[in-house]
């Protein structure tokens, strides 16, 4: 009997700790692409929220909507990913995709 509970006891277990993983995983998936704010925050705020190095500040709206006016969005995502005179290709972003880095000019310009 005892060996019986002792099995019953391990499945659920595992069944439990399986789910865990489960969960874990769903919201790493849907955070990595969904957390603008955070993703600005590790990687694009070293520069963009003091404007160090002259990068145009988070929240300056009027010089983000002209270069967006100027440049054209997918021009700017492309300065990004190939890096520009200070700014590092990818922005310290090394997860981030075409569309990400879109929010992020977005939030940026807000
Ligand atoms: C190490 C500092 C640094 C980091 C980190 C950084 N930038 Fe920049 N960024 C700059 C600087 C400085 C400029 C102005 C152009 C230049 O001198 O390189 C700039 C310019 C830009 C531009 C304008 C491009 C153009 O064509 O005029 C965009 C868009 C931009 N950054 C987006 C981002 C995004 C999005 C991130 C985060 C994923 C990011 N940057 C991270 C420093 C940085």
């Amino acid at each position: 009997m005892s060996s019986i509970t002792t099995l019953f006891d391990r499945t659920q277990r595992v069944l439990i700790s399986g789910a865990a993983a489960l969960i874990l995983s769903s919201t790493m998936i849907t955070g990595a692409a969904a957390d603008i704010a955070a993703t600005y925050n590790n990687s694009c705020a070293a520069c963009h929220d003091s404007g160090a190095l002259n990068a145009i500040k988070k929240g300056d709206s009027a010089k983000w909507q002209q270069l967006i006016k100027q440049k054209s969005m997918p021009t700017l995502i492309n300065s990004v990913k190939s890096g520009m005179t200070q700014m590092p290709a990818g922005g310290l972003c090394d997860s981030c995709s075409d569309d990400d880095y879109r929010q992020l000019i977005e939030y940026m310009s807000k």
